[in-house]
C-alpha cells in the first residue's frame, strides 16, 4: 500500500475543486487574526480544530464563513492563497483552479478589489515561482438572492481577465440551480465559462438544472446523478466532468464509509469524474491524501488512478499547448 501512496505522490497533477477559502489552515488564522486585532471565538488553533465536526454541509459552512472574518486586507488574501499554493506544490499539483467566495468579504465590507488583487498576486508568484499554473473561479453563494449575486458579478467585470468562470456554492438545499439563471446567463455573455455544485446534498435535478438551465462545464461533487439512471447515462455520453471530493464527503456525512463512496462506480459506469480537496484545511487532507485515502478504500488499481489524473487534466479549463504539455506528462 505504501507502494500506491509512492505512486500517487509522485504524479503531476491537477486540482478542479478547491475554495481557497477552505484552505484557511488554524495556524494561519491565528496570525492573520492577532495582526488584524480581531477576537476569534476559540482560544486557540487546537481548540478550533477540535471544532471541526460536521454533521452535514450546513455545520462547515457556519464555521467557514466564521473563519473568514478575519481576512481584511490585501495581504491576509495573497498570504491565504500562497499558503495553499505551497501545499499545492508538496502535493505535486501542477495545475489548479481555484474557487473564491467574493461575497463572504464584500458582505463584511471588504472591497471586491482587495480580495481578487491579493489572489490574483499570490497566483502569478506561483507561476513565476513554484512553476504552478492557475484559474481563477469566483463562486456565487447559493443561500443569497439573485440581486445580489447579479451585484458581484458587476464587481467582477474590471477583473474580467483574471477570472476564468462562475460557480455556485453555499448551502444546496433549497436553492436550486434555477434561482440564478439569468445570472448564469449573463455572466456567459460576458464570457464567462460556469461551473456549479449539484448533487452534493441535494437531489439529481439539481445535476440536470446546472446541466440544462446554467449550461455548466463541470459539475462539483455530482454524487446523487447515482440515483438516476438516465442522467448517469447523459453525464457519460456527453463526457461531463465531476469534481469528486471523497474526504469532503466523509466529512460531510455525503457517504457515512469511504468505503461506500461511489467514485469507483462512477467510473465503471464511464463517468469523467475527478477527484479534489475541496476545503482540505477542515475535512483532514490535501489532494494526495483524497487520492490515497479513497485508492485505499475503494482497492482501486494504478490504471485506474491513472485515469483519473488524466480526466483532471482534460476537464481543466486548459487550452492549447499546456494541456497538451500536462497531458504529455502522464
Ligand atoms: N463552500 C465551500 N465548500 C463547499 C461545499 N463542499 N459545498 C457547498 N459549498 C461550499
Ligand atoms: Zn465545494
Amino acid at each position: 500500500m505504501d507502494n500506491l501512496a509512492q505512486f500517487i505522490r509522485q504524479l503531476p497533477k491537477a486540482e478542479l475543486h478547491l475554495h481557497i477559502e477552505g484552505t484557511f489552515e488554524p495556524g494561519l488564522m491565528f496570525e492573520i487574526a492577532e495582526r488584524n486585532k480581531i477576537k476569534l471565538e476559540y482560544p486557540s488553533v487546537e481548540s478550533l480544530r477540535e471544532a471541526y465536526h460536521f454533521t452535514q454541509l450546513q455545520d462547515f459552512l457556519n464555521l467557514y464563513y466564521a473563519g473568514t472574518r478575519v481576512l481584511i486586507e490585501e495581504q491576509d488574501f495573497y498570504d491565504l492563497t500562497w499558503n495553499y499554493l505551497i501545499k499545492a506544490k508538496e502535493n505535486n499539483i501542477v495545475h489548479a483552479e481555484i474557487m473564491f467566495d467574493p461575497q463572504a468579504h464584500t458582505s463584511r465590507g471588504v472591497p471586491f478589489e482587495k480580495v481578487i488583487k491579493g489572489i490574483n498576486r499570490a497566483l502569478s508568484d506561483g507561476a513565476e515561482k513554484l512553476r504552478i499554473t492557475s484559474r481563477l473561479i469566483m463562486s456565487f453563494l447559493r443561500h443569497l438572492s439573485e440581486k445580489e449575486a447579479f451585484t458581484v458579478l458587476d464587481q467582477s467585470l474590471p477583473y474580467r481577465e483574471m477570472i476564468t468562470a462562475v460557480g455556485l456554492d453555499s448551502s444546496e438545499q433549497g436553492n436550486p440551480p434555477g434561482k440564478f439563471e439569468r445570472v448564469f446567463a449573463k455572466a456567459r455573455e460576458y464570457g464567462y465559462l460556469t461551473v456549479a455544485h449539484a448533487g452534493e446534498e441535494g437531489p439529481p435535478e439539481n445535476i440536470w438544472g446546472a446541466l440544462y438551465l446554467l449550461h455548466v462545464s463541470r459539475i462539483d461533487h455530482g454524487n446523487s446523478a447515482m440515483l438516476d439512471g438516465v442522467l448517469i447515462e447523459t453525464l457519460a455520453e456527453i463526457q461531463m466532468p465531476l469534481t469528486i471530493c471523497p474526504l469532503s464527503n466523509l466529512r460531510l456525512k455525503v457517504v457515512d464509509d469511504l468505503s461506500h463512496h461511489p467514485l469507483k462506480a462512477m467510473l465503471h459506469k464511464g463517468l469523467k469524474v475527478t477527484v479534489n480537496s475541496d476545503d482540505p484545511a477542515y475535512f483532514g487532507g490535501y489532494l494526495n491524501d483524497n487520492l490515497i485515502a479513497v485508492a485505499q478504500a475503494l482497492s482501486l488499481t494504478e490504471k485506474e488512478i491513472l485515469q483519473l489524473i488524466r480526466n483532471s487534466f482534460e476537464a481543466s479549463f486548459l487550452t492549447g499547448e499546456l494541456r497538451r504539455k500536462y497531458t504529455g506528462l502522464l
